[in-house]
């Protein structure tokens, strides 16, 4: 597996496995990689002659007060686990090579980043945008590889492929679980053992508003209150929103007639943990 930092030898390599009509399939994440991340390559692995992965934190989608300067890393666990998998290249680029002193540009979605995490972090998805914008252009893969752990950011990413007719496919994953149920994530590490075990509360609170949905219940207003009282029940959990959206555009919905997101954030402790339920009616 090769490591590459430098940008003009990304670019370089990029350039080879072009020429020889390779196809280029690409995970981009922050790192501290666990099953999520990996069944991300997997699904690469499938498809693509060449799998590249990216591991950069970056610092444009992190807000002031965010835990950028606390984000876990891992490099050389992350190595190790990304050449088990069968990833040609990892790319690691450095922050001054990204975002260079007089660095200017940015992309920004509008509408659907306002909303959920938008709503809570105001640069977040510009940032996201930016970043794999940039890295779209420095790799240029045919296939890319995003979670529906993050709905929201898929769903970010795919407009902006679609708006700026970017040459490259978007394939969104299904969400990793731990054995409880709560969805897999760098942030977990924050969390104190009595706060992972209270944060089984996500995904239970996910589910029993699924069963009131198939049980018939259709208005989001009723739901969304259960969703709260339930989550209200663990006394570790601090709901930063609770939502119930269509999956397109992302407006919240009163009645339930098509299929809908089912959209939580939840603080526990430091970390602020996300998930989602996509449930068709
Ligand atoms: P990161 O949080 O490292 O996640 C990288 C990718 O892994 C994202 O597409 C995310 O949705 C996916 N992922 C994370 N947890 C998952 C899980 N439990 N199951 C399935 N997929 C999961 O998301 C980012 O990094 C950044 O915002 C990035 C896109 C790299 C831009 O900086």
């Amino acid at each position: 597996m090769n490591l590459i930092r430098d940008l003009a030898e990304l670019k370089n390599e990029v350039r080879g496995v072009k020429s020889e009509g390779q196809s280029i399939g690409f995970v981009p994440t922050m790192g501290f990689l666990h099953e999520g991340h990996l069944s991300l390559l997997r699904e690469a692995r499938r498809k693509a002659d060449y799998v590249v992965m990216s591991i950069f934190v970056n610092p444009t989608q992190f807000g002031r007060d965010e835990d950028y300067e606390d984000y876990p890393q891992d490099l050389e666990g992350d190595q190790k686990k990304a050449a088990e998998e069968g990833c040609d290249l990892i790319f690691f680029p450095e922050k001054k090579d990204m975002y260079p002193p007089g660095y200017l540009t940015y992309v920004n979605v509008e509408e659907i980043t306002e909303v959920l995490c938008g709503a809570c972090r105001p640069v977040h998805f510009r940032g996201v945008t930016t970043i794999v914008a940039k890295l779209f252009n420095l790799v240029e893969p045919d296939r890319a590889y995003f979670g529906q752990k993050d709905a929201q950011q898929a769903l970010v990413i795919k407009k902006m492929v679609e708006d700026l007719n970017m040459n490259v496919e978007i394939i969104v994953c299904p969400t990793v679980r731990e054995e409880d149920g709560v969805a897999m994530s760098s942030r977990n590490k924050y969390l104190q053992p009595v706060e992972r075990k209270a944060a089984q509360i996500i995904y239970s609170t996910l589910l029993a508003a699924r069963e009131k949905i198939i049980a018939g219940e259709r208005n989001a207003e009723v739901l969304r209150k259960f969703m709260w009282q339930n989550l209200s029940q663990e006394p570790l959990a601090d709901p930063d929103y609770v939502e119930i959206v269509d999956e397109k555009k992302l407006q919240r919905v009163d009645q339930i007639q098509g299929p809908v997101l089912l959209a939580l954030a939840v603080k526990f402790g430091q970390a602020r943990l996300i998930d989602n339920l996509l449930v068709e009616v």
